[in-house]
């Protein structure tokens, strides 16, 4: 029987690489847990070049007489990059690719007592292994920088489960193909049993096969159609898992897998889910956090998903541009998040080796996620790359043979690009400045003009904004006003035409970069949220397309002074919102209502209101002469009020406001609890030009990752706490305007090994 355990305690870390020695010894080396990130960087304005060095990690494992009658296999769920393990200095694996996971048979090669696990990594962006080669616009952390588990095996596992889904909207029919590895000398007869459970716990169908074969040959199973099946869908994300108990003489294993019943199809008509069409809103996403890189665990990538769907309303996410952590992915199946995933690159091709790691990549990506239910499609092109006939003509024919269920798409910035997809998926950057191009005004261009076919294809547009206005959340409000207007555009136009499955924004977090791109301080500041994950007013964007039933929402892309804009203007005042009207009132004044501008963006589920000089009547929103008076809106539903929202004219700080992500953190696991902090004023809106440094402290079982002195900007500040040993934690937070604050966060004992039942380690 298999048994796990998270190894994310007692490495040793150091600088350069160093194989043969216990690196204990080695001078500047330090004790660290996973996830880890090698290079501490400062927030912004930093030398990218101090990620391009070269790193090694050891582990010191205790071997045992009893452990010689099991088969141990280290997992690596990412390295960043170039990963080299070497068991007591044998090279025993390398394994290029920094976003896909690795195994490591370390039976053959252990000792009894002491062995030293030593993996060496290099951040030096080795152009023989993608996304290197060329310039690219993001930063990729070199660390170990996801979870490592070690796994007792008896001679035979189950090494991987593929399950497809047939007719799931007539006879849903589940047939599962199971891997099997032998891992050292067995012989006798296998017996395999499969169970199906529903998401509340019940076995809906059970199949036993006897006589399998240990030798590496695949085992399809198919099971009966289903009967009263549950589809999973964004608004219902039915999850089934598939259980499979493999026995033999003094052998026996067990692996369980998730699997959703829905069928997914990008027509020339749009998108469709189980048979529905379904707009798309898309959001692209990095994996990177501020000071800690790409070293986030589970709950922090959790978050990034619900964020994405539950607060701003997407219902598809891009990992541009690289397979993501699968904590990211499980989540988005749960929550019902649609993902399109893809390689790692970004817009250089490099030569034959190069390209066959693409490919080995493809396999390695569908390999590891071919059962996530959210997953609608493979990217198997390089970000915005050229043309390339052969190479692209083996992703794709890869890809269609691991996993004919899903299509494929390639996201390219060229018009005319060869069509070797399933899919047509185009970044599309046409809305500009209409001073400088004559084209600017286009938000978008038709398929068929980005395509040159002479047919209609399946077609998804998979950037846009981005670049093309970037927008810091502290930007002034008439920067703000555009950014808005850009976005509410494009989806619109995203949402005119039939043939367009929909649009993909770039992108959901501001991020660190290269100095060829970005601000100048390593920042592209293209986030609909900056990177601490705190929403620009654009976000709300995306939120007010939400039905109301989900969330109200009533934000006015203001801040609402007297001689923020120039001209002392407060016109036009833009309120995202998925109200049917909005009714506003200057001070004790008249009340006026407003209207979703259906004239203007008449695609869109929920248009903004906006008030201009055409529609304000007799209402003195910011009128030149008159007192500055408080407004109030007030959001109507089918004629009911839904929501008040008040902005004050004489706006006086009067509260600290700290949210916690949770009160309660699993110890040693790179457990994390996002806090964000804003200052507010009486009627509860943040202050934006609010000065206020925040000192922060925490008890000795946690820290706070990055400065523990921040500012407030644009009225916030954020940070997320790591949670080490087990007890009550105690954040402390001094204000110099409002005082101190102290919040607990209960720290639990994790579970080390996990109970010999699952494949997935246990988190306590
Ligand atoms: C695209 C690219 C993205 C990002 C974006 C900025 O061309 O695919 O990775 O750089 O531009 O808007």
């Amino acid at each position: 029987m298999r048994n796990t355990q998270l190894l994310s305690q007692n490495w040793v870390f150091c600088p350069g690489f160093h194989i043969n020695a216990s690196l204990e010894h080695v001078q500047c080396s330090q004790q660290i847990e996973l996830p880890h990130n090698a290079v501490d960087v400062p927030l912004n304005y930093f030398d990218e070049t101090k990620l391009h060095q070269d790193f090694t990690y050891q582990y010191c494992l205790k071997v045992t007489q009893t452990d010689f009658s099991k088969q141990l296999v280290m997992h690596f769920e990412g390295v960043m990059c170039d990963a080299h393990v070497y068991v007591n200095g044998k090279l025993t694996k390398q394994h290029g690719d920094g976003y896909t996971p690795f195994d490591v048979h370390l039976s053959p090669w252990l000792q009894e007592g002491d062995n030293h696990i030593t993996v060496t990594l290099s951040g030096r962006e080795n152009p023989a292994i993608p996304p290197f080669g060329g310039m690219i616009d993001f930063l990729c952390f070199p660390g170990i920088y996801r979870d490592v588990n070690l796994t007792r095996f008896d001679e035979v596992r189950v090494k991987n489960v593929k399950v497809d889904t047939f007719n799931v909207l007539s006879k849903p029919t589940v047939e599962a193909t199971v891997y099997l590895e032998k891992l050292a000398d067995y012989n006798a007869p296998l017996t395999m049993k499969l169970t199906l459970v529903s998401a509340e716990g019940n076995t809906v169908a059970s199949q036993r096969i006897t006589n399998c074969q240990s030798d590496g040959q695949a085992i399809k199973v198919c099971f009966e159609p289903l009967t009263e099946a549950q589809l999973w869908h964004p608004d219902h994300p039915n999850l089934y898992t598939l259980q499979v108990e493999l026995l033999g003489e003094n052998l026996s294993d067990y692996y369980q897998c998730r699997f959703g019943l829905r069928e997914a199809e990008f027509r020339v008509d749009g998108f469709y889910l189980n048979n529905e069409r379904l707009q798309l809103v898309g959001v692209n996403r990095h994996q990177s956090y501020p000071y800690a890189g790409y070293a986030m665990g589970k709950r922090a990538q959790q978050l990034d998903a619900e964020l994405a769907k539950q607060k701003l309303g997407f219902n598809l996410i891009r990992t541009s541009h690289y397979p993501q952590s699968v904590h990211f992915l499980d989540r988005c199946d749960e929550l019902g998040l649609l993902v399109f995933e893809e390689i790692a690159g970004w817009q250089h091709v490099g030569d034959q080796a190069w390209q066959q790691k693409s490919i080995d990549n493809v396999r390695a990506m569908i390999e590891r996620d071919w059962n996530h239910p959210s997953i609608i499609l493979w990217g198997v092109r390089v970000n915005e790359s050229v043309d390339s006939h052969d190479f692209y003509t083996q992703t794709n024919a890869l890809a269609r043979k691991l996993d004919p269920s899903r299509q494929t798409g390639g996201v390219r910035c060229i018009q005319n690009s060869e069509y070797l997809e399933d899919v047509y998926t185009m970044n599309d950057f046409i809305l500009s400045d209409s001073h400088l191009n004559p084209n600017g005004d286009i938000e978008l261009r038709s398929p068929q003009t980005v395509t040159g076919l002479d047919k209609t294809v399946p077609y998804l547009v998979t950037e846009y904004a981005g670049h093309m206005f970037p927008t810091k959340r502290t930007d002034c409000e008439v920067w703000q006003n555009e950014h808005v207007m850009r976005h509410l555009r494009v989806l619109n136009a995203s949402f005119s035409n039939p043939n367009i499955s929909g649009a993909i924004t770039w992108c959901l977090f501001d991020y660190n970069t290269h100095r060829d791109f970005g601000s100048g301080d390593k920042i592209c500041y293209h986030g609909v949220n900056d990177a601490f994950r705190v929403p620009k007013f654009a976000a709300s964007v995306y939120a007010s397309q939400m039905s109301p039933k989900h969330q109200v929402i009533l934000n006015p892309v203001t801040y609402w002074t007297r001689g923020e804009r120039p001209e002392a203007k407060a016109l036009p005042l833009i309120i995202l919102t998925n109200c049917d009207r909005v009714d506003i009132q200057i001070g004790d004044g008249v009340r006026r209502s407003f209207f979703p501008d259906k004239g203007r963006f008449p695609n869109l589920p929920h248009p903004p209101v906006v008030v201009d000089v055409t529609n304000q009547r007799d209402l003195p929103v910011g009128d030149w002469g008159n007192s500055w008076q408080d407004i109030k809106f007030t959001g109507y539903v089918d004629g009911t009020v839904c929501i008040e929202t008040e902005l004050a004219a004489s706006p006086v700080p009067t509260l600290l406001d700290i949210s916690l992500q949770t009160d309660s953190l699993n110890a040693h696991c790179g457990d994390t609890c996002h806090v964000v902090i804003k200052a507010l004023d009486q009627k509860g809106q943040i202050l934006p030009y609010f000065k206020d440094v925040i000192q922060i402290s925490s008890s000795d079982n946690l820290a706070v990752i990055g400065p523990t002195s921040i500012p407030l900007e644009g009225g916030v500040a954020s940070f997320w706490v790591r949670a080490f040993q087990q007890g009550t934690g105690e954040i402390k937070l001094k204000s110099s305007c409002f005082g101190e604050f102290s919040r607990s966060i209960l720290v639990q004992h994790q579970q080390v090994i996990s109970q010999q039942t699952q494949n997935e380690v246990q988190y306590g």
